[in-house]
């Protein structure tokens, strides 16, 4: 990103010179997917795709965006925040939340840019809401606190912008650090850093599908999860072993809902898996666990569909690739390769032709570095 033209923009639209700039990234999963709404293990990467502002704090208590991308200008006044239905909810929805836990905000102008494909599940509204939440602190003297403000924004999403996500979208842009994928345990928010192995790439493969009414089928799965809890006896499915799973006969349970429970319970063993494969270097554990995760999300849980699938057969018939898996919330929208690092080009080239050759649709692809959380460039 070009903080320079960014500057430069700011200064054309307000006459005046920017003072801050912040950057909140989009992320990638690696794996655990769904299971951050059932209490479970997550592990995602922030990736060198962003959210950028550049701001100047105002005196008084107006919020006015320039949205460089969309070629629009949004301002709303904070002591008389009222539900709208635009891209700049997201931005209020924060203000919402910060003010009502006892911030008092101050206004500021800014001009607004973004490099996060939306609608491919790599999290643009997160970085939005990260960006924002940045740049609160940053004007109003705000301590920043990575995981608060992650709360702080899932909580806006859910109830200002009425998205029901779980908790890993907001805390991976806020908290991850470069270089680095972040296990996040989501009951307790207690996170690690662990280092991806050297010598491979994180591939995302965008398969150009988008899919409507993703939120109410992303309900319908969080309901089935909770009646399976409710059948277990236990809180959320994070409480449910998979050797207990396993043992307990569930012909009583709705058969749906066994599937999910399964794909949640699998899914959190393969994360904690993941992590030590991580830790080993072992790129072949990695990757099998890629694959594993794709084949229960297909199966069990049914939230992928014909293009993802697609997308994931082509990536591993390529020798370079360890293994392949959609990511996010699924019905559409991305997936993710490990690929052997001094192949990556080769395997870009081939699958965006296999892909095409396949589906008859343009893949996008981005070769990812993992990249740091929600910072502040320069006061
Ligand atoms: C979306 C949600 C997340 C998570 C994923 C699926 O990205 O925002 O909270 O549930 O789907 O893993």
């Amino acid at each position: 990103m070009n903080t320079q033209h960014l500057k430069k923009s700011f200064s054309s639209y307000f006459n005046s010179e920017s003072e801050i700039i912040v950057r909140a990234p989009g992320r990638v999963n690696l794996i655990g997917e769904h299971t951050d709404y059932n209490d479970g293990f997550v592990l995602p990467m922030a990736i060198d795709r962003a959210v950028w502002l550049a701001l100047r704090p105002r005196d008084d208590r107006i919020v006015r965006i320039f949205s460089l991308d969309l070629e629009v200008d949004s301002a709303f006044e904070l002591n008389s925040l009222t539900k709208g239905s635009d891209w700049i909810e997201y931005p209020k929805s924060i203000a919402y939340e910060l003010e009502k836990a006892g911030y008092k905000l101050r206004g500021f102008d800014a001009v607004m840019t973004g490099d996060v494909p939306r609608g491919a599940g790599l999290s643009s509204s997160a970085a939005v809401e990260l960006a924002i939440a940045r740049a609160f602190a940053a004007t109003s003297g705000i301590e920043w606190n990575a995981p608060k403000m992650a709360k702080f924004s899932q909580k806006a999403e859910n109830e200002w912008v009425g998205v029901k996500c779980g908790i890993m979208d907001q805390m991976a842009s806020a908290a991850c650090k470069e270089g680095h994928a972040l296990f996040l345990d989501c009951r307790s928010l207690e996170i690690q850093h662990v280092p991806l192995p050297v010598g491979i790439s994180i591939v995302v493969l965008d398969t150009s599908t988008r899919r409507g009414l993703v939120d109410s089928a992303y309900n319908e799965r969080r309901n089935q999860c909770e009646e399976a809890a409710r059948w277990f006896g236990v809180k959320a499915l994070r409480d449910v072993s998979l050797e207990e799973f396993n043992k307990r006969s569930k012909d009583e349970l709705n058969q749906l809902a066994v599937k999910r429970a399964r794909h949640i319970v699998s899914e959190n063993t393969r994360v904690l898996e993941a992590m030590e494969a991580m830790k080993a270097g072992d790129v072949k554990k990695l990757g099998e666990l890629f694959n594993a995760s794709h084949d229960s999300l297909r199966d069990d849980f049914e939230v992928t569909n014909d293009a993802l699938n697609t997308m994931v057969e082509c990536a591993r018939e390529q020798t370079h690739c360890y293994g392949a898996r959609m990511t996010g919330a699924g019905f559409g929208g991305c997936a993710v390769a490990l690929v052997n690092e001094e192949n990556a080009a080769e395997f870009v080239e081939a699958i965006s032709a296999v892909y095409r050759q396949r589906s008859n649709m343009e893949a996008a692809v981005y070769v990812c570095k993992p990249s740091a959380g929600a910072s502040l460039m320069y006061e």
